[in-house]
């Protein structure tokens, strides 16, 4: 393996945009997600959290369902040369996984791995290397919530003349889009996951949900997945680095109803002592009393993933949800024109 990897960066995380992005989230006292996985350190606590209490990596059930829908893209898709796109690609496990089994059905897998973190791009991309050739996978940054031109990027291969080009539209793509979903506003992402997904491709789309016929019993079970110190650590990371003291507030979990009838679970940081910070010539000043939300994560039920996604033209053909109710796969076909 060389020493060296080519990454592409989308402009959406330049560092200017970047910047205007943490403003926003400043000035609207609502931090965007992907400033929780910005940094080296932001990613391992991450991982850490992720390798605790993720039932992908710790329940065997969890575990079965992405097998048995892995099996299920690869038995449908019948083109030799096959590309995954791994949207929100975290640490990639989940999407290398994949990628072997593709493998074992005699495929040519090509791979791109994407996320708004460079961090997270070269885990993934290094984790996937186990599978894929070297020259077959094209690691993309980029922000998922303001790159418009996706589909233009993905048909130019990257990096230039390394390898013979899969173009998109030679054969089916496979995105993924593992987890994603509750960090999104649904009206925000899924137009934007639609258009992505053409006519004769697979989207396989995995969301946390809560369990059980009551959906408010369902939420409150929960909530120790979120609450907990890994996960406060994690989230306390933002805003240390902008210095703010962990004595000058607390972290509180709590279950509110979002849109289209979901709830979610949401973490506000409530400051008891006033807190200035400064961002260059930017500043923001908060005092006693005040709060900024630092995450917010929908839970879906079965019913409401597929009533959303046919919402914009995704149309779920086969689920697996774990014996716990708490997770579940989805493999869907691409949007119709209608749906986009
Ligand atoms: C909950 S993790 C899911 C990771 C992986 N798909 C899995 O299931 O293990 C969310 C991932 O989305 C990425 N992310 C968050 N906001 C993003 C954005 N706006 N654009 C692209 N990626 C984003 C994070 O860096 C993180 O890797």
């Amino acid at each position: 393996m060389s020493y060296t990897a080519h990454i592409t960066i989308h402009a959406s995380q330049f560092p200017e945009n970047v910047r205007r992005d943490l403003l926003e989230s400043l000035r609207q006292r609502r931090v965007n997600h992907k400033f929780h996985y910005d940094s080296v350190k932001q990613t391992q606590k991450w991982l850490a959290l992720h390798q605790a209490y993720s039932p992908a990596r710790n329940d065997a059930d969890c575990r079965a369902i992405y097998e048995k829908s892995f099996m299920a893209a690869a038995a449908q898709i019948k083109s030799r040369r096959v590309h995954v796109i791994g949207l929100g690609c975290g640490g990639g496990q989940k999407d290398t996984r994949l990628l072997k089994l593709l493998r074992n059905h005699g495929k040519e897998v090509f791979y791109t791995p994407c996320d708004v973190s460079t961090a997270m791009v070269l885990t993934a991309r290094q984790t996937a290397l186990a599978v894929v050739p070297e020259k077959n996978c094209f690691p993309f940054v980029c922000d998922l919530a303001t790159t418009d031109d996706f589909q233009k990027i993905l048909v130019t291969p990257h990096p230039p003349a390394r390898t013979k080009p899969l173009r998109r539209g030679e054969g089916p793509s496979l995105v993924t889009f593992f987890g994603m979903i509750p960090n999104f506003e649904p009206e925000q992402i899924l137009p934007r996951l639609a258009s992505l997904v053409r006519p004769k491709d697979f989207l396989l789309f995995s969301a946390n949900l809560a369990a059980g016929k009551n959906y408010a019993a369902g939420m409150k079970k929960i909530l120790p997945q979120y609450d907990n110190p890994l996960t406060r650590d994690w989230l306390r990371s933002f805003l240390d680095d902008l210095g703010v003291k962990r004595r000058d507030g607390d972290l509180r979990f709590a279950i509110e109803n979002g849109r289209f009838g979901l709830k979610r679970v949401v973490a506000n940081f409530h400051f008891r002592r006033s807190r200035r910070i400064e961002i260059g010539s930017e500043t923001f000043n908060f005092k006693g009393g005040d709060a900024i939300r630092l995450f917010f994560s929908y839970r879906y039920t079965p019913e409401r993933v597929e009533k959303i996604l046919a919402k914009y033209g995704l149309e779920v053909g086969s689920q697996w949800i774990a014996k716990s109710g708490e997770e579940g796969v989805f493999l869907c076909s691409g949007a119709s024109e209608e749906g986009r």
